[in-house]
């Protein structure tokens, strides 16, 4: 079942934080949604502009209409990945999405304000909440490029105050894909959850978004460079500062990379053991049951499974 972000913020607030999972294809969707249905957790899918764009984006929203038929049990919210205006508006319009985020964290402060209004208004007039983003994660994000630069607790009352968006990614020390904490002099490595204490503490209640939440787990990467591939010095974040920053209000913990991880070890693992094999489906079929494995873990770690049936509960409610 489709249901609306809040919905489910409302349930994790400050006791657990809902896994965000991007998708791209058939099989990543099916092993999303066998994952989350064996750890009995509610979720978000999120669909990127790259997803949207890789074949059409009529392809992903039909397939996961036929995963809400397939596997109706499940209750989740769909949710576009770093938006920009054309974007969300795009998805407000469609009908079909729960929440959008306005990515405008690249702007000065007050276009970022600016941008995030206009996104904001045109999802409140159709029931659509919105995610923004003050401060910069660093790393690379579609065609983006840039350094950390952490939110100021300050200014995100003002910037949720006045932009009107209903959570907040905050920026404090994650970066996007496989290579997050690079040493290098007088860094701090780790994350600053000095900047989502002083936020909770600033705006109660209000729903923090943590992105480049991979873990990269060191044996995924062993495995994957075992198999031939090169991915030197690959780190992530600990599991247990998600579940930690999961108690404080972050309440959706965006994981795409280790997704990509499961896929090419998956595959790299196949086709040394197994060269003479050509069939798709031979591979396919490890790949939906690995991913789902991966998936279910990390709603363990996070918190947010068990809570399938709580959250059913509590819809009528809102
Ligand atoms: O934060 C970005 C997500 O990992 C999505 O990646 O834009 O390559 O689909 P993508
Ligand atoms: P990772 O690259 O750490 O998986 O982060 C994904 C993300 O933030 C998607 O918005
Ligand atoms: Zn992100």
């Amino acid at each position: 079942m489709i249901v609306t972000t809040a919905q489910l913020f409302k349930v994790a607030y400050g006791r657990f934080a809902i896994g965000a999972y991007n998708i791209n294809n058939l099989e990543q969707c099916v092993g999303l949604f066998r994952g989350n249905l064996q750890s009995k957790a509610p979720f978000i899918i999120q669909i990127s502009k790259g997803a949207r764009k890789y074949t059409d984006k009529r392809f992903l929203e039909a397939i996961i209409r036929a995963a809400d038929q397939i596997f109706p049990e499940t209750i989740f919210a769909v949710h576009l990945d770093h938006g920009d205006e054309q974007s969300c508006m795009d998805c407000i319009k469609s009908g079909f999405y729960s929440s959008v985020m306005i990515d405008a964290s690249h702007e000065p402060f007050e276009k970022n304000i600016e941008i995030t209004k206009r996104v904001a208004d045109a999802a409140h007039a159709k029931g659509l909440s919105v995610e923004a983003e003050l401060g910069q994660l660093g790393g690379v994000e579609e065609d983006i490029v840039g350094s950390v630069k952490l939110t100021n607790p300050a200014q995100a009352v003002e910037f949720v105050e006045r932009s009107k968006c209903d959570s907040l990614a905050v920026a404090i020390g994650t970066s996007h894909g496989a290579f997050k904490f690079k040493a290098e002099p007088g860094k701090k490595l780790g994350l600053h959850f000095e900047v989502v204490e002083k936020i909770r503490k600033l705006l109660p209640g209000f729903p923090m978004v943590l992105h480049g939440s991979s873990s990269v787990p060191k044996s995924e990467v062993e495995r994957i460079n075992a198999a031939g591939g090169k991915l030197k010095d690959a780190s992530g974040v600990p599991e247990e500062d998600l579940a930690k920053a999961g108690k404080m209000g972050v309440c959706k913990v965006n994981i795409d990379t280790d997704g990509r991880l499961v896929w090419t070890r998956v595959h790299r693992e196949f086709f040394r053991d197994f060269p003479e094999k050509f069939d798709l489906r031979d591979i396919g079929i490890p790949f939906m049951e690995e991913y789902a494995k991966m998936i279910a873990g990390k709603n363990q770690m996070l918190g947010s499974a068990g809570h399938l049936d709580e959250v059913r509960a509590s819809l009528g409610k809102n």
